[in-house]
């Protein structure tokens, strides 16, 4: 496949001296790049979604290290990793649900552990191995979930999981793409993905820049348009999966995934083995964002309720393993993930 021909977006770079981002919270209309040189900027970046999407997440952290690597000196690596704590544990606590975050910064902390006197490169050529690791990944899952869809297919997405929130290709639409470019796919569908609208101002607009065409829909017609049998995958992506098998994702996913049960479709997620959360034992488990109401209350500045209305904003939920038809990694392809499967794919010995 001609990977550069379908995938031309890149919101997250290293450019040698910052962290230069495109700021999604104005993209379609703006394309807007920011270049940050602080770790605290790249923190709030992640807090107030400039950069979203799990592993995007992950790999702007790990930069933010490197950012936080360059104001400090220390003698070998564990002194530095000491002396980085807090810049690490900010990083963190930038947003709770996707654990991309914290495993990358976890690998960023363990390289800073083993390295020596050289640990300023070191960090640097980790971060760089952490995005070049995830396009990879994307790559290769794209190729397996494409190859589980049969020509003609119709697919539904929800939120953006494309070139934007990840190194590049991206998860479930890494697997679109490729499913369109083998000629497999021959509709594509995306929920506007509300309230920040993640399918309506970002995936549309990604799959346009690559010559992909898409229809977007409102979120409540989903269970609509799978009654008239137009599609035969939803396919989404994760921002954490329990060693169950359960499945955080964007909010209203759960809701697809009861639907596509219903009226027969598959259901696919698709998610490098860094989402792949072992230690949490099940979706219950799993801190659940909530972001500020405002979100609900208005858009694009102007307000859409009466003053006074309450609204309640989580922004994910959890679907569970039995509702999921197959997990899509980098390292293979689950049919109906459970612990057992799971566990055995991926503990390490
Ligand atoms: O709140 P966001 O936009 O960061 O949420 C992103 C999602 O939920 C994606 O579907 C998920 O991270 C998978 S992305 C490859």
């Amino acid at each position: 496949m001609d990977y550069a021909r379908h995938d031309r977006v890149r919101a997250v770079a290293w450019t040698g001296q910052a962290l230069r981002l495109l700021d999604q919270r104005k993209l379609p209309f703006e394309q807007v790049f920011i270049d940050l040189t602080r770790p605290e900027e790249v923190a709030a970046a992640i807090r107030d979604l400039v950069v979203r999407g799990a592993p995007a997440i992950g790999i702007a952290a790990a930069w933010g290290v490197v950012l936080a690597a360059r104001r400090i000196e220390a003698a070998d690596g564990r002194s530095a990793q000491v002396a980085l704590e807090p810049v690490l544990r900010e990083l963190s606590a930038s947003r709770p649900t996707a654990v991309n975050l914290n495993w990358a910064l976890e690998r960023m902390r363990q390289c800073l552990g083993a390295a020596g006197a050289d640990w300023k490169h070191r960090v640097e050529l980790e971060a760089a191995a952490i995005e070049a690791e995830d396009l990879a990944a994307n790559r290769r899952m794209g190729q397996l979930g494409a190859a589980l869809i049969e020509p003609g297919s119709g697919v539904l997405t929800h939120c953006n999981t494309g070139s934007l929130a990840t190194a590049g290709f991206g998860t479930a639409l890494g697997v679109i793409r490729a499913g369109v470019a083998e000629g497999r796919i021959a509709r594509v569908y995306a929920g506007e993905t509300r309230p920040w609208n993640q399918g309506a101002r970002l995936t549309v607009w990604e799959l346009l820049q690559d010559g992909i065409e898409a229809v977007l829909i409102a979120d409540s017609a989903a269970a609509h348009l799978m009654s008239t049998g137009a599609v035969q995958w939803v396919i989404v992506g994760a921002d954490r999966i329990t060693g169950n098998g359960d499945v955080a994702n964007k909010i209203g996913t759960l809701a697809l995934a009861l639907a596509a049960r219903h009226f027969g479709v598959r259901f696919m997620v698709v998610a490098p083995s860094s989402t792949v959360d072992l230690a949490t034992p099940n979706g219950a488990a799993i801190e659940i964002e909530e972001r500020d109401p405002a979100e609900l209350l208005s858009h694009r500045g102007e307000p859409v309720v009466a003053p006074g209305v309450r609204a309640w904003n989580p922004v994910f939920d959890v679907t569970p393993a039995e509702l999921v038809s197959c997990l899509v990694t980098e390292r293979g392809v689950i049919e109906r993930p459970d612990a057992a499967r799971l566990h055995a794919a991926f503990t390490t010995h």
